[in-house]
């Protein structure tokens, strides 16, 4: 068989890389679904979805290597002529096909790299000596839920070309009966030769444009998803000074590499403020048992974490301090006391005052070995050191 394609025919080097980009792709799919529908529970079962990762992110690396040389390979290449070029509009579907499916396999592994390179802490490593991270990408937590939310709804739609592709191609097989399998699989010399036809650049364009809109369509729902994700009203209680009316406080940490992030429904803050002397008091309580942390919830909350049972609240006792420069952010400096321990900490906020609403938004990073949180959890490759507290709230004076 030819290395080369011909006009009727792929090459032995396309037939190789169009297999194994193939393989890996649908193995990277099984993978990341199987490592995120396994049980979280114990340390062991914790340690075997970061296993299962470490595979999934390994074979994803390779795709995304195997693919940049598929398509390097491929612009040396001619393609080989279509066999009914009459068949306008069959045509068009399957090359736009092919055009999502060509922006598909680099996208996915590379925004699994990206959303794998900005988790903070510690995370189930590619399996190989090589760098873990790629360069110029911050490690942001809620950038990377941002990415993880592409990830998360791409495959579907790298999966739904793959179904229509691989329908075509049975089409082709069973029902046209015209040997196109043959071009990519098989005997090369049971190709028919496909007629000579004009080439004209317009419908490669069109169905080029139309892979891209599939790839933006896909970028804008992820993007949508993630806002609906976003903070959930908590039940906090009025206070002397400020009442909260609304408000969310939540927490983020890394779990065997991704970025996880949770809320707590209850808890109360009694805000004194005095917006002339721009300082005050603040002292929040927080219910421990209304965290939601995903499917890691009662982990979170159980013996090994943060102990909901013997220690159910958490409390944070701050001075409001002024800002230290016009325009940068309030500081609530304090003691913030969880699971029984109580260490000094600044949290910096944002505040906005109109009339007699007020709007506060901040966030500070902890570090969970300060708590003794999770002491059997010595290292970062299960849940990671840092874990950002974050709040927003609107308040009204009374
Ligand atoms: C597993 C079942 C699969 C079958 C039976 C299959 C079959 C085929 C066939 C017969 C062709 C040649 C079409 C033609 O001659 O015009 C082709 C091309 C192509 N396939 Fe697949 N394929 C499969 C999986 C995949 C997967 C998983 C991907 C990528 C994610 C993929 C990406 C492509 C691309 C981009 C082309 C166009 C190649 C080019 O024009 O250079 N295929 N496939
Ligand atoms: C061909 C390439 C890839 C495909 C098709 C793919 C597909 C998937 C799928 C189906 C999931 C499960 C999604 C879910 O449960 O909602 C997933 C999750 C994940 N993938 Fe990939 N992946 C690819 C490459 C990579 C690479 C290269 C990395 C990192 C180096 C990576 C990192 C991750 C991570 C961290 C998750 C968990 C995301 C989360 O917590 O939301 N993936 N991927």
């Amino acid at each position: 068989m030819d290395a080369r394609n011909s006009t009727r025919a792929y090459g032995g080097i396309a037939r190789l890389f169009h297999w194994t980009v193939a393989a890996l792709i649908l193995a990277a799919i099984a993978l990341g679904l199987y490592a995120g529908n396994l049980p979280r529970g114990n340390e062991a079962q914790l340690q075997a979805i970061f296993a299962a990762f470490s595979w999934h992110k390994t074979v994803g690396v390779a795709a995304l290597l195997l693919a940049l040389l598929r398509i390097l390979w491929t612009l040396t290449q001619r393609k080989p002529r279509p066999l009914h070029p009459g068949r306008r509009l069959e045509l068009f579907v399957a090359e736009a096909v092919h055009w999502a499916l060509w922006i598909g396999m680099v996208i996915m592994p590379l925004t699994g790299w990206l959303l794998h390179s900005a988790a903070p802490g510690g995370f189930s490593r590619i399996l190989w000596p090589l760098g873990q991270r790629l360069p110029f990408v911050p490690q942001d937590a809620a950038l990377s839920e941002r990415i993880a939310h592409f990830h998360s709804t791409g495959w579907w739609v790298l999966a739904g070309l793959i179904v229509l592709h691989v329908a075509g191609a049975l089409k082709h097989a069973f029902i046209d009966r015209d040997g196109t399998l043959s071009r990519m699989a098989g005997d090369p010399a049971k190709a028919p030769e496909p007629p000579a036809s004009q080439v004209s650049t317009l419908p490669h364009l069109l169905a080029a444009i139309a892979a891209i809109v599939i790839w933006i369509g896909t970028a804008i729902i992820a993007a949508s998803g993630a806002e609906t994700a976003a903070p959930v009203a908590a039940t906090a209680q009025p206070a002397a000074g400020w009442a909260v009316e609304q408000g969310a406080l939540g927490i983020e940490v890394a779990q065997g590499g991704s970025p996880i992030s949770g809320q707590f429904g209850s808890w109360q803050a009694a805000i004194d403020y005095d917006p002339d002397a721009r300082g005050g008091h603040v002292a929040v309580k927080i219910d421990i048992t209304s965290l939601s942390l995903g499917a890691v919830s009662d982990n979170a909350k159980g013996p090994d974490f943060l102990n909901a049972t013997q220690f159910p609240t958490a409390e944070f006792k701050a001075d409001i301090l002024p800002p230290a420069t016009e325009g940068g952010p309030h500081l609530a400096r304090g003691t913030l006391s969880i699971a029984g321990k109580s260490v000094p900490a600044e949290l910096p906020f944002s505040l906005e005052i109109a009339g007699e609403e007020a709007k506060a938004k901040g966030e500070m990073k902890i570090d969970r070995r300060d708590f003794g949180i999770g002491a059997g959890y010595a290292d970062e490759s299960t849940v990671g050191f840092p874990v950002t507290i974050r709040f927003d709230l609107t308040a009204k004076r009374q």
